[in-house]
């Protein structure tokens, strides 16, 4: 089990002893690629249900960030599902593995100076909390992305909200999986109330970089 209580269903991670395992540190870092851009690195993460307008609001801003020669980049939970976390499923274990990942692969980037945008269900707040740990407070921006299940549902762009209350699919969020409402959010988004654009500008004007 690692510290964050995960328990691994890898059978080669019992043989890692950390002790073999040394931090390389290298001339270029964070702050050389910060310079070098004239704009800080930060993760922006989105957490909200399936359909809730995770996906487009980091589409409107990773636009807007390549607009503005920003280095900006997506990661998000539907893409690395297919790739990196292709062997995870949605049980509470998997999806915690899932944020880890995708929260230490956001702290690379980060350090690579990038604006990440991380849009991923994320429905467990011990979760998010681990990803905040792994990405550091400072490079962590959270935005609840809110709106009632009865819309994501009434909206079912993806079809699964269907599928779900046909029992077609198991531990769906927001059905038979819950989602834990964010505590502590830097911002919160409703997106019943505010058009996309009116999402992303209020993002926009709330970081720094
Ligand atoms: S998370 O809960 O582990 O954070 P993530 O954001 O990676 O989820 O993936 C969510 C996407 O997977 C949804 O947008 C949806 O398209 C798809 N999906 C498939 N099965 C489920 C499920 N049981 N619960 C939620 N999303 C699911």
């Amino acid at each position: 089990m690692n510290e964050f209580g995960i328990n691994s269903t890898l059978e080669y991670q019992k043989e890692i002893n950390m002790d073999n395992i040394f931090k390389q540190n290298f001339q270029i870092n964070k702050s050389d690629y910060v310079l070098r851009n004239k704009h800080s690195s930060l993760v922006i993460w989105l957490t909200g249900l399936s359909g809730s307008g995770k996906s487009t609001i980091a589409d409107e801003l990773n636009t807007y960030f390549f607009s503005q020669s920003i280095n900006s980049f997506i990661l998000d939970g539907d893409n690395t599902r297919i790739g990196i976390n292709s062997d995870l499923t949605f049980s509470d274990n998997d999806r915690k593995e899932n944020i880890r990942r995708v929260a230490e692969i956001s702290k690379l980037f980060n350090d690579a100076g990038f604006v990440i945008i991380a849009s991923f269900i994320s429905p467990f707040q011990s979760d998010r909390d681990m990803a905040k740990q792994i990405i550091g407070v400072e490079n962590y921006f959270e935005v609840f992305i809110n709106c009632p299940i009865e819309e994501c549902e009434k909206r079912d762009v993806k079809g699964l909200y269907k599928k779900a209350r046909n029992g077609e699919i198991q531990k769906f969020t927001g059905i038979d999986s819950p989602f834990e409402e964010p505590q502590n959010p830097n911002l919160i988004i409703n997106t019943t109330k505010l058009s996309i654009k009116e999402a992303t500008k209020l993002i926009i004007d709330k970081i720094n970089l």
